[in-house]
């Protein structure tokens, strides 16, 4: 049985006070641990303030970028072994607004992700389909493009240590959700084409649903057969719609 995970990614939001609102906030809710296990994943100047805060707490610090390079001359770049010095254990990867706005490429991203499992982080690796190539029923052509380059020369070692987060481009931020058949098929689709890798482990990894999860929809995606959590955008920059979601399983 694999366990659920919901993730919040908080994107450009959360100066400090807001960092401490929003933590007290989750760490007064309850859910079931057995059920779910739940990463926030603020911006880099609140890592240090939510990790004090998370220290000793159940839920798991993540961020939302890493660089690829160890350490050295790449200004405004953050290394894994800074992530590590404040407690984080999940990166995101690939998210859809990285590959927009800063061009990355599924070769970066599968070697963000080589890096990250190498220092002990879980890679949250990202794949979606833009409203265009859905339309142009492209969708599975794109996605097995981005699952084949991002996860080029995994073992199954290496899937045992991976999260996948399917985010079609076309419903973040904009309220239009996949429908839950419509997001299963991709889950499985994805699912499917991790084993032809290895299908023990397509079987364990997570395969997380993203594009506008609220408390009112987040029951009928999760119920999906291959929708193992949710990555949260918007709904995860309240304490309670975040908390409603995971007490939705
Ligand atoms: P929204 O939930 O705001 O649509 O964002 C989804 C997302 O991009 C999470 O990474």
């Amino acid at each position: 049985m694999r366990k659920y995970l919901i993730a919040g990614n908080w994107k450009m939001n959360g100066t400090i006070e807001e960092t401490k609102a929003l933590i007290d906030g989750l760490l007064t809710g309850s859910y079931d641990t057995d059920k779910a296990e739940m990463v926030i994943c603020p911006p880099y100047t609140a890592l240090t303030t939510a990790g004090k805060m998370l220290n000793n707490s159940k839920i798991a610090l993540g961020s939302q970028d890493m660089s690829v390079h160890k350490n050295g001359a790449y200004t405004a770049e953050i290394s894994s072994e800074m992530l590590l010095t404040v407690g984080v254990s999940f990166v995101i990867l690939g998210h859809s607004e990285r590959r927009q706005y800063h061009a990355e490429s599924d070769q970066q991203v599968n070697a963000k992700a080589k890096v990250a499992i190498d220092a002990d982080l879980t890679p949250i690796i990202c794949v979606g389909e833009t409203l265009e190539e859905r339309e142009s029923g492209n969708t599975e052509a794109v996605i097995g493009k981005q699952i084949d380059g991002t996860l080029f020369e995994f073992s199954a070692e290496l899937l045992n240590k991976s999260v996948i987060a399917y985010e079609p481009v076309w419903a973040i931020g904009t309220g239009k959700t996949a429908t839950p058949e419509m997001a299963q098929d991709v889950h499985q689709f994805i699912r499917n084409r991790i084993a032809g890798i290895d299908k023990e482990a397509a079987e364990k990894i997570q395969i997380l649903y993203g594009g506008s999860v609220k408390p009112d929809n987040a029951k009928s995606l999760l119920s999906q057969p291959d929708i193992d959590g949710a990555l949260v955008g918007g709904a995860a920059l309240k304490a309670d719609d975040f908390l409603k979601i995971i007490n939705s399983l």
